[in-house]
């Protein structure tokens, strides 16, 4: 099967925002407790972080990181986490059915931010509160001393502010499971007018107003027509979360849903243009998608805790999905599809980060590893910097249950114009046919030279990498890509994923 591309220096997409490759850490099950932190661990720090997490999420390069919720944070009070800790109250957490001590706050967690090279997105209450906790909290990590909050902050250890730029107007407000839940009309007015007090004390803040929690939501997509009527001038970014599940077991359907994501990335964006219009405004909303991932091997387990049969355990295992190689696939395409539509989707946080859904998972007292998903994650973050190709592509296709015609080649190009390179993407959907690909590289110069060819593939789609067989699933160096003259070949074999760079 033969699948051809065009790349051609001058027709892009958009300068990608490194920020596409962020994350996201909530008070939730293992993610923080046992997770980046545990003081006793072999490798923790004098903070109590542990070094091996640590090492781990340095190499992901990650922008920012988004923080402490999720659900977690809409029954939150901040103040919990900030002062000496042998004084902070462990609360009932309302989301998860757990309790959480407080150990970490924002102090910890802005230091282990700097320790791995990232920065912090914050999100704000406003869900069991409002506009004034949002502004005691925004002035609290932000404000000078010689105001109440400013020296709160240095009495409590840090003079310097935080300098937090961005902040994420609640969580999930269309979600009927959120604690204080509300109609588009009641969030709408709230944000607005949070907005407009976190503009007062610096108007340079970026801010993030809540879309929808997925695009099956019933008030999907209205909500964010109403939502950025009411905010539209005063926000940056838009929220929008989407998780994939394989629980029909279908790899051709699942593979197919990134044409999902599309779909409502697009919604979006049009909803965006006609409010924007609507408004006569000439300010650019843009989309933060910051939380998205594979969700649905832990489901079944977590049913217990999450109906409060377990009472308020502290740190228990919780969305504890262990990846498995099929969801390389998916996060592959997954990245592909924010890459092709980074004009409009500027963040980008993969869901979660360490433990719960996510790419790291760790053992209390023992190691840490990747999962498989790490891999995608890491290629894109690390290679998939600087401008998206508007790339033509001619692939055979499929008939699924989302879309008609999905392509069995799923690629994305990246051009790197200060390292002189070209990075693509590119992902085999196809069960047993090897795809023969061949790319035209046009209006790049020379002929370029391939100078790294990574691939994942195994022959078994449900393997994972677990505490005993950490290393099952890893990329390997791929062989036979070539370039003769402006023309690109290589083979792809069935589910596969890859990484070919090429200096120019
Ligand atoms: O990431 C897990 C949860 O998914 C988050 O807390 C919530 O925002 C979403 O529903």
């Amino acid at each position: 099967m033969r699948a051809s591309v065009t790349a051609h220096r001058d027709f892009t997409i958009s300068r990608i925002d490194d920020r596409l490759y962020s994350a996201f850490l909530e008070h939730l099950g293992r993610a923080i407790y046992t997770g980046i932190y545990e003081p006793g661990h072999p490798t923790a720090d004098k903070n109590g972080m542990r070094g091996d997490v640590a090492q781990l999420v340095r190499d992901l390069r990650i922008p920012y990181v988004r923080y402490p919720g999720g659900n977690f944070v809409s029954a939150y009070n901040w103040e919990d986490g900030v002062g000496p800790r042998e004084q902070r109250p462990t609360r009932l957490d309302l989301a998860w059915h757990t309790s959480d001590s407080n150990a970490v706050g924002v102090h910890e967690f802005y230091d282990w931010c700097e320790t791995v090279g990232t920065k912090p997105m914050l999100a704000i209450n406003l869900g069991s509160r409002g506009l004034d906790e949002a502004r005691n909290f925004v002035e609290y990590v932000n404000g000078p001393t010689g105001s109440y909050w400013g020296d709160l902050r240095k009495k409590n250890g840090r003079a310097e502010p935080f300098d937090v730029r961005l902040w994420c107007l609640g969580n999930e407000m269309d979600g009927p499971w959120q604690v204080g839940h509300k109609t588009a009309d009641e969030y709408g007015r709230l944000a607005l007018e949070t907005a407009k007090a976190l503009r007062a004390f610096d108007k340079s803040l970026e801010l993030v107003v809540c879309g929808s929690s997925n695009s099956d939501m019933a008030t999907y997509p209205e909500w964010e027509r109403v939502v950025l009527e009411h905010t539209y001038d005063a926000v940056d970014h838009i929220s929008l979360h989407m998780y994939f599940n394989n629980r029909a077991n279908h790899t051709a359907n699942y593979l197919a849903l990134n044409e999902k994501l599309d779909r409502y990335i697009g919604t979006i964006a049009s909803t965006i243009s006609f409010v924007k219009a609507k408004k006569r405004s000439k300010r650019n909303v843009t989309i933060s998608f910051d939380e998205w991932n594979v969700w649905y091997h832990s489901n079944a387990a977590d049913r217990a805790t999450l109906d409060g049969n377990n009472g308020w355990p502290h740190a228990p295992r919780l969305l504890e999905d262990a990846y498995n190689f099929e969801d390389v696939l998916q996060v592959g395409c997954i990245l592909n599809t924010f890459i092709r539509r980074s004009d409009v989707v500027r963040i980008a946080c993969i869901a979660q980060l360490v433990n719960v859904i996510a790419p790291i998972l760790t053992e209390p007292g023992g190691p840490a590893w990747k999962q498989t998903i790490y891999f995608p994650y890491y290629f894109a973050s690390v290679f998939g910097r600087g401008t998206a190709l508007n790339l033509t592509v001619d692939s055979p296709g499929y008939d699924a249950d989302v879309a008609d015609n999905v392509p069995y080649l799923d690629v994305s190009g990246v051009h790197d114009e200060a390292a002189g390179t070209l990075t693509f993407f590119a992902v085999n959907r196809h069960a047993s046919e090897t795809l023969e690909l061949s790319i035209d590289l046009l209006g790049f110069g020379g002929p370029g030279r391939v100078i790294d060819h990574q691939v994942l593939t195994h022959a078994d789609l449900k393997v994972a990498n677990t505490l005993a067989n950490p290393d099952a699933v890893a990329p390997k160096t791929g062989s036979g890509v070539a370039i003769d003259g402006s023309k690109l070949t290589g083979r792809l074999p069935p589910y596969s994923y890859q990484m070919i760079r090429v200096q120019l």
